[in-house]
């Protein structure tokens, strides 16, 4: 292919590509498949490859993040950025909108937008383009994040239709709940602790140096105000229109109000509507809809006199601060909790909450015997949100957070940059070990299901398990030796045992439950070095090497790995038979046949089990997925399927497939291709 032609398919391909990112991202109605979407994108990527000099700065192909950023520019705001007066109730928001009637001479239009609970974000676009992101700050200057801004996949860096040719416009970058319970998810796997809420972690996203590392967070956007020099609009509510117009993520709950009896309508609706959106709203913005009006009514030195928030209740409850008890997690994190005076808030009695960390104890000030604020929001767990001071006692004074672990005595320890201490002691440390029996024996790790955590936890204070190794010298007298066990379940357990050593040595290394390996890395460790030998050598340049296998989690291998406990820990499971190669580095890629495809597996197959399913579609070069949506391309439906999958399936017309369908996409007959276990027999698990 020569230049121009190069030239003329890389625009054609990035314009495509971006019109494709428009319709999935903003309007939510794509028009093309997402392998489609995957195969234009491969493509422009090939060209690009091959003349660089011809990709777009803002190609779909690096929007996706890349470039590490060593620090922010501090950047001044050519409009301040002010803040909202807050209102609680019906009679501050009467007297709000009196004063805007006194000053404009009678009632007027409102608009209504949801309070979203996220960081403000103010875009500067020229030409139709982003050409700069700027976090709040302090309202007169904040921090040129336009690099990671430039990840959000809702937020269209290049405008249509007809924009005005330069102007600014600010808005709300959140996250969703279902995105924020993921991402935590995943971090739990991999040892590491949760995060406080949605909000924290999409300000703490934008902050991150690695856009690429930004791309992985699921954060959206929603924008809320234009601002301009001689823009044609008259009102508030049509800005947001044309702000729409051009491409532009707006909210579609906002509502234009006649008055302030149908704002307390909104208001009414929202209060109870809110709790199914999916993201975390605190409130309903008010907002005079003329512009006109909004210029005579001008500004104080803080906020607009034109516009204010006004707050939902959070169901919240004083109560007295009892104790303050620290927790330590399997990785030896330690947390500290609240242990406080019950109290009911939203039918259900809290007698304890999160303080996550040391520094949020140091930011609330919080002591033993204060009376506390305690709210439970959207969130499971109640928090404490203040101290009422004007309670406090003379005595009182500021909380020492522990230095020593609570269980074992030794010294804590906290990484530079981290919140969270930790207690070091990780084989000798009671809930630590005890965490790591658990960890080793649940589902996703070895799969010994006759032992519970309360088992777990006996094992251990017997003395017959110190660590995950000891299970496998166990043997029913000992078992049979502890209380109320019975023949039969002392059974179950040697069982569930000596099964476990045909456990993939994927989920072997995931179970021993080394900090940052979570399923998937686990998985992918397995793939790339086949061994545990080879995993136990390899140098920290090598497993950076792999796909997927950042810092962080090669310097935590090498340093696990170091320690001679922990060669030795491997020796004994070793010898006790389990598995330590990986079977999967034979299977994988026995074919690409299905390579760009996704697969969602439900109900029972008569010629293979589930996980034997999942295999042989990544054998064979495609994915497997846990549920079902616009990314999925095939459902493989066996018997007694899940209604709920095949629902949304039709709903978003995703192919169903049978067993044999799969078959014959593969070429193969069912028998033909099931190479793996062939003793065992097909399981047969539903959902
Ligand atoms: S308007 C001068 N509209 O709330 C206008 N703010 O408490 C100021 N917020 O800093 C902002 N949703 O981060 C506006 N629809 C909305 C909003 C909104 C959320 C946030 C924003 C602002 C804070 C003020």
């Amino acid at each position: 292919m020569d230049k121009a032609q190069a030239k003329l398919q890389i625009d054609e391909l990035t314009a495509s590509l971006k019109e494709h990112n428009y319709r999935y991202y903003v309007l939510s109605e794509p028009t093309i498949t997402d392998l489609e979407f995957d195969r234009l994108l491969k493509q422009l990527e090939y060209l690009e490859s091959q003349f660089p000099e011809l990709a777009h700065a803002d190609s779909p192909t690096r929007v996706v993040g890349g470039g590490v950023l060593n620090e922010f520019q501090t950047v001044k705001h050519r409009r301040r950025m002010l803040s909202l007066g807050n209102t609680y109730n019906e009679k501050e928001l009467r007297e709000f909108d009196g004063r805007i009637q006194k000053a404009i001479g009678g009632e007027t239009e409102y608009v209504c937008e949801l309070k979203i609970d996220g960081l403000a974000i103010s875009l500067f676009y020229e030409d139709g383009k982003l050409i700069q992101a700027v976090t709040r700050g302090d309202g007169v200057q904040g921090d040129d994040v336009t690099a990671n801004v430039r990840t959000i996949r809702s937020l269209n860096a290049e405008l249509h239709g007809n924009f005005p040719a330069e102007f600014e416009i600010r808005g709300e970058i959140f996250m969703h709940r279902k995105g924020f319970e993921k991402l935590n998810r995943d971090r739990i796997f991999a040892g590491e602790t949760a995060y406080a809420n949605p909000r924290n972690v999409a300000s703490g996203s934008l902050k991150l140096k690695d856009s690429a590392e930004v791309a992985k967070r699921p954060l959206d956007i929603t924008l809320y105000h234009v601002l301009g020099d001689n823009l044609s609009y008259k009102t508030h509510a049509e800005c947001i229109e044309a702000a729409q117009s051009w491409g532009l993520k707006t909210a579609d709950t906002t509502e234009v109000c006649r008055g302030i009896d149908e704002v307390l309508q909104f208001l009414e609706k929202w209060d109870k509507k809110r709790h199914d959106l999916g993201f975390d709203t605190d409130g309903v913005v008010i907002k005079v809809n003329s512009l006109a009006q909004q210029e005579e009514l001008g500004y104080t030195a803080k906020v607009p006199r034109w516009a204010i928030a006004y707050k939902f209740q959070t169901e919240s409850a004083t109560t007295r601060l009892l104790d303050i008890t620290y927790q330590v997690g399997r990785t030896g994190a330690i947390t500290p909790v609240a242990e406080l005076e019950p109290v009911f808030i939203m039918g259900t009695t809290v007698k304890r909450a999160s303080l996550h960390n040391a520094n949020e104890i140091e930011r609330l000030d919080v002591r033993v015997g204060d009376m506390v604020f305690v709210e439970k929001g959207g969130e499971i767990i109640p928090k404490i949100t203040g101290v009422d001071f004007s309670q406090r006692s003379e005595s009182s004074r500021p909380t020492q957070y522990i230095n020593h672990c609570p269980e074992c005595g030794t010294a804590l320890v906290r990484k530079e940059g981290e919140a969270q201490h930790y207690c070091p002691n990780e084989d000798g440390c009671a809930p630590q070990v005890i965490g790591k029996i658990e960890h080793f024996v649940a589902r996703k790790a070895m799969n010994i299901d006759s032992i519970g955590s309360e088992m777990a936890k006996t094992l251990y204070q017997q003395a017959l398990v110190k660590d995950i190794s000891d299970l496998y010298t166990l043997n029913i007298e000992d078992l049979l030796n502890l209380e109320r066990m019975g023949e039969k379940s002392a059974r179950n357990i040697i069982d569930g045992i000596q099964q476990s050593k045909n456990v993939p040595f994927e989920r072997v290394l995931f179970g021993m439950g080394i900090r940052h390996i979570g399923e998937t890395v686990a998985k992918k460790l397995a793939q790339a070095l086949g061994n545990i030998d080879t995993l136990m050598t390899a140098d920290k340049e090598t497993l950076v090497g792999i796909d997927e296998i950042g810092e962080v989690i090669a310097d935590s291998l090498v340093s696990y790995f170091s320690e001679p406990e922990h060669r030795q820990l491997v020796e004994r499971l070793k010898a006790a038979g389990l598995q330590m190669q990986s079977q999967q580095k034979e299977q994988i890629q026995t074919g690409t046949s299905l390579s760009g495809f996704t697969f969602v597996i439900s109900g029972v197959f008569s010629s293979m089990s589930r996980d034997e399913a999942k295999e042989l579609i990544e054998s064979n070069g495609g994915k497997c997925s846990g549920s079902v949506s616009s990314k999925t391309d095939y459902l493989l439906a066996g018997e007694g399927m899940g209604p709920a999958k095949l629902e949304k399936a039709t709903q978003l017309g995703v192919k169903i497939i049978t067993e044999e369908e799969l078959m014959n996409m593969l070429g193969e007959t069912p028998a033909a291709k099931i190479s793996t276990e062939p003793n065992k027999p097909a399981q047969t698990t539903l959902f």
